[in-house]
Order: C-alpha cells, then structure tokens, then sequence
C-alpha cells in the first residue's frame, strides 16, 4: 500500500463509512470518522457532545472548535497511517488539517472523492439501517437484515440514525454542497485529488479505491 494518508470526500451517503471500513480492515489503517466520533460523544453526554448535538440532529455542521476537540487528540495517535472520513469538511478544517500534519512533518498522501448522484444518495441514507452492538450497515432495500430490525452478524437491534429521514438528508446534502464540496477544488489544486464512481456496488467501488491507494490511478484524474 503506497498511500496511508488517506482522506474520503464525498456527500452523505456517498459510501464513505462503508469503504473505509474495509480498506481499514484490510490494510491496518485507522478509520477516524468525525460522524461516528461525535455520535460517542453525544451518547456519552460529554461537553462536546451535548454542544455538537442540535447540530447534528438538523443536519447542520458542527462548530469547528468542538470537532478540533474529538478529532486531533485521535489523530496524533495514527498519525502514520489513517482514513479520515467526513473531515474537513470546510476550508478551515482543511488548512487546521493540513497545518496539524505539517507540524508532525506529514501530509496527506491522497483525496479521494466519491461521487454518486443526488437521488441515488437520497435513497441510500433513506433506507440505511445499523446495528446498534457492532455497527454494521444495511439497507431496507437492497441490503435488509434476514430478521426485520436484527443484526445478521451480531443479533443487536438495528436503528435509523436521526439526520437520515428525507427532509434531514436533503438539509445535509445542501449543506454538503455549499460548506464542503468547495474542498474538491482546493484538494485538486494540491495535486491531491482523484474522484472514483461510487455508484456501482460496492466491491467494485473498494477495488477501485484499492488501485488509487496502490499508486496505479494519480491525482486529478477521474476513475471508474
Ligand atoms: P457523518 O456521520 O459523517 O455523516 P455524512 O457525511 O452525512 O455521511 P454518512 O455517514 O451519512 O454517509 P457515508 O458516506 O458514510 O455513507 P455510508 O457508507 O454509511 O456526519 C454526521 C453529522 O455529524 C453531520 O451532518 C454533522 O452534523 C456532523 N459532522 C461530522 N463531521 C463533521 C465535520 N467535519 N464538521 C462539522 N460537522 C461534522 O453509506 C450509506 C448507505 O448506502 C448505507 O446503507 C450503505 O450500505 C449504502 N451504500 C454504500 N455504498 C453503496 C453502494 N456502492 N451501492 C449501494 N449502496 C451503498
Ligand atoms: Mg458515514
């Protein structure tokens, strides 16, 4: 594996969480997702949490400092090797990323955006189901659980998160589009930036992303 600095762009729904759970697994990189971290946050009920909160459930973005909060002391831990997912997701972010790395000496070895069209992504937030005990994913539609809101791996009930009800989704994609997708430009103006389709199934989604992270696509450059 060549790039073990790795971050995912793309809307909600795109297929960020998925993919970096298995290229994670496979390859020994942390999966850090500022998403996943601030959901154990407001579970927790720590301060960062209870501040992140009513953002989130609107499908807003959370202040910057709080995510400073979750994510660098993280960070600093698999510094060497990680997928960071759903972060940065403005510019500030980007350039507190890119000074944090910087000042360990490290950088980001690629971007990777995964692009999907609206109401394919609509449809896929929509319908997403996961297990409370081991967070699996699954869809209603074309990935439902064997048992009706049961975990096919772990047998932990499964639940819709609170931003994926329609007007939610569409809240978070709009946001996505104003506050994140800007980042496509500043990530290709580094050299950083390869987009890879992310509507097709899922394995070959990962395979594709597999060939970026193997240096066998280069930046700015369009694959699948
Ligand atoms: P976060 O949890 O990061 O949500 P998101 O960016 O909206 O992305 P999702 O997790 O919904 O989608 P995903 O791309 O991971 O897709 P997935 O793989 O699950 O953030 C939540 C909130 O936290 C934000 O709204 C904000 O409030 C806050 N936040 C987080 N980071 C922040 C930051 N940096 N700054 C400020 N605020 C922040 O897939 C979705 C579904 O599609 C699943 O059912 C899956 O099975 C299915 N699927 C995946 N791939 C495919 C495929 N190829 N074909 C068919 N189905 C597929
Ligand atoms: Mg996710």
């Amino acid at each position: 594996m060549i790039s073990r600095r790795v971050l995912f762009l793309g809307a909600p729904g795109a297929g960020k969480g998925t993919q970096a759970q298995r290229i994670c697994a496979e390859d020994s990189l942390a999966h850090l997702s500022t998403g996943d971290l601030l959901r154990a946050a407001v579970k927790a009920g720590t301060d960062a949490g209870k501040r992140a909160q009513s953002a989130m459930e609107s499908g807003g973005l959370v202040q910057d400092d709080i995510l400073f909060d979750v994510l660098f002391d993280r960070l600093s831990e698999v510094s060497d090797a990680f997928v960071l997912d759903g972060f940065p997701r403005n510019l500030s972010q980007a350039e507190e990323l890119a000074d944090r790395l910087n000042r360990s000496n490290l950088s980001l070895d690629v971007v990777i955006d995964l692009d999907v069209p609206e109401e394919a992504l609509i449809r896929r937030l929509t319908g997403r189901r996961i297990c409370k005990l081991c967070g699996s994913n699954f869809h209603q539609e074309w990935a439902p659980t064997a048992v009706e809101g049961v975990c096919d791996h772990c047998g932990g009930d499964t639940y819709q998160r609170a931003d994926d009800d329609e007007a939610t989704a569409r809240h978070r994609l709009s946001v996505y589009q104003k506050e994140t997708e800007p980042l496509k430009r500043y990530y290709e103006g580094l050299g950083l930036l390869v987009t890879v389709n992310g509507d097709q199934s899922i394995d070959r989604v990962t395979n594709d992303i597999r060939e970026v992270l193997l240096g066998e696509v280069s930046g700015e450059s369009k694959h699948g």
